[in-house]
């Protein structure tokens, strides 16, 4: 078997990257552990960077998310009780559009099984071979069989777990890291939400977001310490807690309900350099994790994608890999102010437990200073609606 990419993963990175080639007839073939519904049960955060819809139209994926996706021109920041909202659209022209991963990785999948292009879902013990060489190949088992393909290139779109990048050698990789201590509790519930925006809440029993997935589905989390479990919490106890960190307004417009899907997520940081070792690209989660704080992580897998694709794309059609060849830099720049801009909201917005009483001054003082001023309500939101790539 040989095809021209091989792509491990079948996240949205992966997807994206598969559609991105396919149209420009470029073969793929993507490697999959997870059985399709596991892979569609997983509810990740929901907020598309204009740059992000951009690709996903040009994918050939964008129909429902264009006719179901809600335009938001803003947010709220709330802070001691009182909301401010940080006019995207007024201040730097561009909206986000809310609409969820889950759906993004539904509609991609749609699309690549329309082309007929193939996915090996449950594919295990995937290995990548002569990754240096220039003739690489991936290996995998499947329904007790094993298959093995070559190809130009590797791909991993396979997260944080994935084996990619632990495929590369640890003296060739450089990693930095940064662990929180505290998670977000997640809750999906068939209610309609509190508010036509997200409302970013900073309290002092601890940090409180309520999102949304569509007009009449929502999405809370609750700042929790990292020890806790999701099964830990009735949904009693969390719709209570929630009830104590919003304002009376908010709370007095909330619906409770039972939960569809309840789980906790740790809040961490981390980059991987260089994103490249021989044949072997990485690309979203698998070389790079945000904190969900400035709702980064889905967009900036779109962002690699776009330059790598590109990248490819210039290799087949004109042979030069210089676009290859700057793949590594060119994303990592723009990684790195995401992981600035995840790491400040979440320093800015979060109880943190050791924080000292200098450290909560300042982080009010940043609030404050965040609602008197046009100057940072721009650079909030101009990082919020993502930079350009
Ligand atoms: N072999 C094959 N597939 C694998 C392997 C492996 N060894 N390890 C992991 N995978 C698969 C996972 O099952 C998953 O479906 O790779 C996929 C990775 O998908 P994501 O974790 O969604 O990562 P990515 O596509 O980079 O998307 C980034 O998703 O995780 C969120 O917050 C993140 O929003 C961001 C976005
Ligand atoms: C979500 O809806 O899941 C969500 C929204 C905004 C964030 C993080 C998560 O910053």
């Amino acid at each position: 078997m040989r095809t021209q990419v091989v792509i491990i993963g079948s996240g949205p990175a992966g997807l994206l990257l598969g559609q991105l080639l396919h149209k420009s007839g470029i073969d793929t073939i993507i490697l999959e552990q997870k059985p399709k519904d596991y892979v569609l049960g997983r509810i990740r955060a929901g907020v598309l960077e204009q740059g992000t819809v951009a690709l996903i139209e040009e994918a050939g994926a964008g129909v429902r998310m264009r006719h179901e996706g809600l335009v938001h021109d803003g947010t709220e920041i709330e802070f001691g009780g009182i909301r401010h909202r940080i006019d995207f659209k007024g201040l730097t022209g561009k909206s986000v559009i809310i609409y969820g991963q889950t759906e993004v990785t539904r509609d991609l999948m749609d699309v690549r099984e329309a082309c007929g292009a193939p996915t090996v879902y449950e594919a295990l013990d995937v290995g990548i071979r002569d990754i240096e060489s220039e003739s690489p190949s991936v290996r995998w088992s499947a329904d007790g069989k094993k298959f093995a393909i070559d190809c130009d290139y590797v791909v991993g779109c396979d997260g944080f777990h994935g084996v990619s990048r632990q495929t590369i050698p640890a003296n060739r990789l450089r990693t930095y890291e940064r662990a929180y201590p505290f998670g977000w509790l997640g809750i999906l519930v068939e209610k309609p939400p509190v508010s036509e925006e997200l409302i970013y809440v900073n309290h002092e029993r601890g940090f409180a977001l309520c999102s949304m997935r569509s007009r009449t589905r929502s999405r809370y989390y609750l700042q929790c310490p990292i020890e806790e479990h999701a099964e830990d919490w009735t949904d009693g106890q969390f719709w209570e807690e929630l009830t104590r960190r919003l304002d009376p307004q908010a709370v007095s417009k909330l619906q409770t309900g039972p939960s569809i899907e309840k789980s906790l997520a740790p809040l961490r940081s981390f980059v991987a350099e260089p994103m490249r070792f021989g044949r072997l690209f990485l690309a979203g989660d698998a070389a790079h994790i945000v904190p969900p704080t400035g709702a980064k992580g889905l967009n900036l897998a779109a962002s690699d994608v776009g330059i790598l694709s590109r990248a490819l794309i210039e290799l087949y059609k004109t042979n030069s890999d210089a676009g290859l060849d700057s793949y590594s830099q060119r994303a990592l720049a723009r990684i790195w102010k995401a992981e600035r801009f995840s790491w400040q909201m979440t320093q800015l917005l979060h109880l943190v437990p050791d924080a000292s009483g200098f450290d909560r001054k300042l982080q009010a003082a940043g609030l404050e200073y965040l609602f008197k001023s046009t100057a940072a309500q721009t650079a909030l939101a101009e990082n919020y609606v993502g930079l350009p790539y």
